[in-house]
């Protein structure tokens, strides 16, 4: 008795393993993921390592891979992270304390590490370590807090786990009003009876059946709609979120053409409506249009 209960106990575990390595991104999926969020933050969909500047958003400066900035505490945790990789001595340190600084009273100043973008653009280029610092920290505080929130709704498809890394990124995995859980309340509440579709993945919402992309769907919308009115009153700087939108109309792009899976190459509308194509790994035929500015800054609180 025991002893098969303790089998099925374990057959269970196995199937739930097979479910979650079905639902989640892999590594070439999850690339796409991140090239196609870059492609609308930085026009381009090769990771800008050396990218510095102030933007004057009230953050510092912002720099790296995923916007990180000195005034919200995340660029801090990168060098930080970066410091464990090389021991502690590197070109970093003696802004350590300035930086730590700013980090914590959330300041825009910049004045007192005044060759910090020189030191983060010259170490984007040259030091492997630096760049994985970049990634493992975009991973900490965007990618994995909004795969968790994937593997809670239960998400099959890659199209709405890469969705939820993207609402991340620009809107934040903390719990302000405009946050990635806020926004996914939202939608929720919308289903009061079953939804049914056609995708292959059926969620249950507030205990109702609700096809996957009937979700995704209305969660676009959510979102489409905070970005026009966000909740919160710094999100609402300069109308700023507003002219994003054009990230939505991607997203519903991709939908509409059932690119649910991500395998090799999924077609997007880049920042000005034209198709472009991201692939696993970054070859991608991209107009060269103008480089477009990072508008619509996402605010990048830590949650804790
Ligand atoms: C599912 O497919 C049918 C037949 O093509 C269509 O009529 C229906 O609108 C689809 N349902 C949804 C939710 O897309």
């Amino acid at each position: 008795m025991a002893y098969s209960l303790r089998a099925l106990k374990l057959v269970v575990a196995a199937a739930a393993l097979a479910a979650s390595a079905r639902a989640a991104l892999g590594a070439c999926s999850k690339d796409i993921a991140l090239r196609i969020t870059n492609v609308y933050e930085n026009s381009d969909v090769k990771f800008h390592y050396d990218y510095c500047e102030n933007i004057k958003d009230g953050r510092g400066f912002t720099a790296g891979i995923a916007g990180f900035c000195t005034g919200t505490a995340d660029a801090w945790e990168v060098i930080q992270e970066y410091h464990k990789l090389t021991g502690g001595k590197d070109a970093f340190s003696p802004m350590d304390r300035a930086l730590a600084k700013l980090a914590k009273s959330g300041s825009a100043s910049t004045s007192s590490i005044k060759s910090y973008c020189k030191v983060w653009s010259k170490l984007g280029l040259t030091d492997p370590r630096f760049r994985r610092a970049q990634d493992t920290i975009r991973d900490r505080l965007y990618f994995v807090p909004s795969q968790k929130t994937a593997d809670k709704l239960g998400l099959q498809l890659h199209v709405s786990r890469s969705f939820l890394y993207d609402t991340g990124i620009q809107h934040g995995t903390g719990d302000d009003r405009d946050g990635l859980d806020a926004l996914i309340a939202r939608t929720n509440k919308a289903f009061t009876a079953p939804a049914a579709g056609n995708s292959s993945s059926t969620l249950a919402i507030n205990g109702k059946k609700v096809d996957e992309v009937v979700w995704l769907k209305k969660f676009i919308k959510v979102r489409q709609d905070d970005l026009k009115n966000p909740r919160e009153a710094y999100n609402r700087a300069g109308n700023a979120w507003a002219h994003t939108v054009y990230r939505i109309k991607s997203y519903a792009y991709i939908v509409s053409k059932q690119q649910y899976m991500f395998s090799k190459t999924v077609h997007i509308l880049d920042n000005d409506g034209a198709r472009m194509d991201v692939n696993c790994g970054g070859v991608a035929s991209f107009p060269s249009r103008r480089r477009r500015r990072l508008d619509g800054r996402p605010l990048r609180r830590l949650h804790q």
